[in-house]
């Protein structure tokens, strides 16, 4: 635990010493779970919104994209049921004031536990070394088994408490499982309540006669309420896609682990309409091309893993989460909603306006089905960037701190280094740059010796270094350094596009999906 807690710390000062992400209003002393990004974040957090379009909307031609407001007529958010249930369950610390999620205080207990698997599995791989199955291994071990079934009697009563409203028994679960606030230890603990997690805010000049609004809290039913619009303009026949990058806004109770969880986010979300019948096959397609997609990215297979939901949200028949290892363990990155007809249902009783469609194949009116994925632009960012940071040691006995984002992500592509500041490098340099920056974010730097200046981009997840040396006012060529390997290649200045173009190229990272 001590271990994941200082790579996370780590992450989280790396990402402002290196222009990442700045708490917000910083000098007020910051607004609360609440984040900026900065000069690199806003390159990191652009590439991997591009790279989610390109493979959502790009790569598919019944797919198109939306750009709905914030701001919603307040009937929508009725009609969706988030008036009514989008609740948190929380509960406070009488001794410490604490406020926590009693669903979180639950699974954080379970994820103890896993930590305990994961102890086992390790032992064990160290005593039977090459000839360790670890599947049989999970399959079989009683520990190991007992422990898996401890975790799934805890979340399926979790669960089934919180489906039925049964808030006393989170309670009881709490107490029975000897849960202390983690700040204080202590077990004394009040009721479990609901919490709306919806912001408000007003519409219009004078007090009496504004109306109440929201904040959207999802960006999914911007897309619900165009439906119907989007289909017959753009004609488009089921099965057929919506997407839509945005913020959404939730007013989150327990939001201390950095960009994992925010009070103002970005979602990146489609809804795929289907033909009803049909969603079950589509909520396979989606999980399988969703993981696809994460793993075309190179972030490691092992880190990635499905979560089955027990307890559905209020519009679903079917969900699984893609979890993914940040430094504080497994947590969800992705959604995939099986989410029935519930919500064009919805609109369609509360606006009173059609929202079906005409089958033309086989002369048939009906409200689709819609399979959802939804996943959090920040949460990515947090991904990306907790998985790229290592201290990496090397041969001399020294170390480098290296971010080894996917290239194609990286906020700048190359750093274009004059050997020294005079003799005509500098001018070539530049040339470099103002031939590369048509095509890439290029950067450059000529302060301090050239290995400060590559251990800066490494920090920096620069993928390439290319320096400019007196040879290359004669031979028109360069040193490129490769950020992960540190291999050095001399090549023509007239190459480095092609060269740099390889790497971070959109499509060679899509065709891995
Ligand atoms: N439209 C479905 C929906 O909103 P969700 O599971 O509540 O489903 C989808 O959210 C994704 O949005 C999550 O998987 C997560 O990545 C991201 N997300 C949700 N709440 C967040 C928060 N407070 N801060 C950052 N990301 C969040």
């Amino acid at each position: 635990m001590a271990n994941q807690d200082d790579q996370f710390k780590k992450v989280i000062s790396h990402a402002k010493e290196y222009g990442y992400i700045f708490q917000s209003s910083e000098i007020y002393d910051g607004l609360s779970a609440v984040y900026d990004y900065a000069q690199n974040g806003v390159e990191l957090k652009k590439n991997i919104r591009e790279y989610w379009w390109k493979a959502m909307v790009q790569m598919h031609d019944n797919i198109v994209g939306l750009d709905a407001a914030i701001l919603m007529h307040p009937t929508t958010w009725k009609a969706s049921g988030h008036v009514d249930a989008f609740n948190d369950p929380l509960i406070d610390n009488k001794d410490s004031k604490k406020r926590y999620r009693a669903d979180v205080l639950i699974e954080d207990y379970c994820a103890k536990i896993e930590i305990k698997i994961e102890k086992e599995i390790k032992k064990a791989a160290k005593r039977f070394g090459d000839a360790f199955n670890k599947e049989e291994f999970i399959a079989t071990n009683p520990r190991v088994l007992g422990y898996k079934e401890k975790i799934e009697r805890i979340l399926l009563r979790m669960a089934t408490a919180l489906q039925n409203e049964a808030l006393e028994d989170v309670k009881l679960l709490i107490e029975e499982l000897e849960i202390a606030c983690p700040l204080t230890g202590s077990k004394n603990w009040t009721d479990v309540k609901q919490f709306n997690l919806m912001f408000g805010t007003k519409l219009g000049a004078s007090a009496d006669s504004a109306m109440n609004l929201y904040l959207r809290p999802e960006t999914a039913q911007g897309i619900f309420v165009n439906f119907l619009n989007v289909q017959k303009t753009g004609r488009m026949k089921i099965p057929f896609g919506i997407a839509q990058t945005g913020k959404a806004f939730r007013n989150e109770i327990v939001a201390r682990q950095f960009i994992f969880r925010m009070r103002e986010f970005e979602q990146m979300e489609l809804q795929f309409f289907v033909k009803p019948g049909s969603q079950k096959q589509w909520y396979e397609h989606w999980k399988k091309t969703r993981l696809q997609w994460h793993l075309s990215l190179g972030m490691g297979a092992d880190n990635y893993r499905f979560h089955d939901h027990e307890k559905l949200a209020h519009y679903a028949d079917a969900a699984a989460d893609i979890e993914f290892k940040f430094p504080f363990g497994f947590k969800e990155l992705e959604g995939i909603h099986s989410r029935t007809d519930f919500d064009l249902k919805a609109h369609q009783e509360h606006s009173g306006k059609k929202l079906q469609y005409f089958d033309h194949d086989d002369n048939t009116n009906y409200t689709p089905y819609v399979v959802e994925t939804s996943i959090g632009l920040d949460r990515m960012v947090l991904a990306v960037l907790s998985n790229a940071l290592v201290e990496e040691q090397l041969e001399n006995n020294t170390t480098r701190t290296v971010l080894k984002l996917p290239a194609v992500l990286s906020p700048i592509k190359a750093a274009i280094l004059p050997l020294v500041k005079k003799d005509g490098l500098p001018e070539v340099a530049r040339n470099i740059v103002d031939e590369l920056k048509w095509d890439f974010n290029i950067t450059y730097d000529e302060k301090d010796a050239v290995g400060r200046r590559y251990r800066r981009q490494d920090a920096n997840g620069t993928p390439f270094c290319i320096t400019v040396d007196h040879d290359s006012l004669k031979d028109h060529s360069v040193t490129i350094r490769h950020r992960d390997t540190m291999k050095q290649e001399r090549v023509a200045i007239k190459n480095l596009k092609t060269i740099i173009a390889q790497e971070v190229d959109v499509k060679s990272w899509l065709m891995k999906m």
